[in-house]
């Protein structure tokens, strides 16, 4: 029997994990310097968690959780998305007791049952950031400004940056039952999709991918001209706080989100260059999630970002992080003796930090030396009985040619100097 990976997910084979790490290095020293702590939660949580987060009538949680009843008969669900774990770990762990705006960033699996195509998969990866524990649109613009910097760090161009209101509980029933009005009066020409959604979650109707959908929907009203004083004036001071902070952004008032959570601020990150699965990044305000989960009333914001579409992007517009990991020295063993001490000097180096390979196949000399070729070996050393005796070997620098010789007892400082002043 061959086994192969799930359908929607993926392997990262060791010739493309340097390009996952470059990614995750570069998203960590952007969120470090805006001063966000990492936070990791387990892979799965309680399932009514999801339910009540996210919301029962979203996709996410009607049609695409990974949900299972364990031995002890408790529902469990393979995380969908983060922003209800961290809210629930926040709560769990009195988070907020240690300063006013807890600001935490994460990289995670995820895990939703969609129909797999390009940029779309069923365990996928998200970096993110929740900052909680403030009203301001000032924080809101910052997040923002966050995820921007990221793509902008990778070197990343053609994004555009989306920003709509989504307004409160306050305002937005009013809007609802307008939308609804609207919605009505064109019920029987809209998709089958948008059908449903006008009786579960109308505003969904807006962010319908069918262009006929989205012909009847042309003058419909929209959130952010309903909104009432107190979004109004956030949402102005969010698209203020953009400027000031020079983040080019369109305002767009059909950006909705696929999650019920959110209230005032809605923001996605499209790119032109992924086809359908456009959205990297999407995110906005969520000032009702922790009181739903049982915390304080707790003001918050964050966004998260598929780390897939991202390196999708990079590849596209010819970004490939190079890959270095490569060993600085190859020892090659002439003979049995040359061999042994080609394993126990290899064993040294490396516990000095030097990345070094030899031969564990018995290889010949000529084979060995095509190894180290194809490893992209920068340096190489023969070392046989002769070259022991005399307690010195040859390095061969394997892009100049050059050969210096050195007494084994300097090789370790020799290489450390070489890598150095490279
Ligand atoms: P989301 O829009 O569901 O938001 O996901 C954020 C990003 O994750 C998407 O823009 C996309 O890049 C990526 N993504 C989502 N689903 C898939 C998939 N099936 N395959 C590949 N990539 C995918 C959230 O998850 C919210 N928790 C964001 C947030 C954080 N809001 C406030 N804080």
């Amino acid at each position: 029997m061959k086994f192969k990976s799930v359908k929607g997910t993926k392997d990262v084979l060791p010739e493309e994990s340097h390009r996952w790490q470059a990614a995750e290095q570069a998203i960590r020293s952007v969120m470090h310097a805006f001063n966000y702590k990492e936070i990791r939660t387990p892979v799965f949580e309680e399932t009514a968690l999801f339910a009540r987060g996210i919301g029962e009538l979203t996709d996410i949680v009607g049609k695409e959780m990974y949900t299972f009843i364990d031995r002890s008969e408790t529902s469990l669900t393979l995380k969908p998305e983060m922003t209800a774990s961290v809210i629930r770990a926040y709560i769990q762990h009195n988070l907020g007791e240690l300063q006013p705006l807890t600001k935490v960033y994460y990289l995670s699996p995820m895990f939703r049952q969609e129909r797999p195509q390009a940029g779309r998969l069923r365990q996928f990866h998200q970096f993110g950031a929740e900052a909680i524990g403030g009203p301001n649109a000032e924080i809101d613009a910052e997040c923002i400004a966050l995820a921007v910097a990221v793509y902008e760090k990778l070197g990343v161009k053609n994004f555009t940056l989306k920003v709509n209101s989504v307004g409160c509980e306050k305002c937005r029933p009013a809007y609802k039952e307008k939308l609804v009005a609207f919605l009505r009066g064109v019920q029987d020409k809209l998709s089958p999709e948008s059908r449903e959604r006008l009786e579960q979650n109308p505003l969904r109707v807006l962010d319908s991918k069918d262009e006929g959908d989205n012909a009847l929907t042309r003058n419909a009203p929209l959130m952010k001209d309903n909104l009432c004083e107190e979004c109004a004036n956030h949402f102005s001071r969010l698209l203020s706080g953009l400027t000031s902070l020079g983040l080019s952004h369109e305002v767009d008032g059909r950006i909705v989100r696929g999650l019920d959570y959110y209230t005032k601020t809605a923001f996605e990150i499209i790119t032109g260059d992924l086809g359908s699965q456009d959205a990297l990044a999407g995110g906005g305000r969520y000032d009702l999630l922790t009181a739903q989960l049982g915390g304080k009333p707790t003001p918050a914001v964050g966004f998260a970002a598929g780390i897939e579409r991202l390196l999708m992007v990079m590849e596209k517009q010819q970004l490939i992080a190079s890959n270095d990991i490569r060993p600085v020295l190859f020892i090659a063993g002439a003979d049995d003796e040359g061999r042994t001490w080609a394993r126990s000097k290899a064993f040294e180096l490396r516990r000095a930090g030097i990345a070094c390979e030899t031969d564990l196949l018995g290889r010949s000399l000529k084979a060995q030396m095509r190894e180290a070729d194809r490893q992209k070996a920068q340096f190489v050393a023969v070392v046989g009985s002769q070259e022991l005796q005399q307690q010195q070997v040859t390095l061969k620098n394997m892009s100049s040619g050059d050969q210096t010789t050195v007494a084994t007892d300097n090789l370790s400082a020799e290489l450390q100097h070489r890598a150095d002043s490279k």
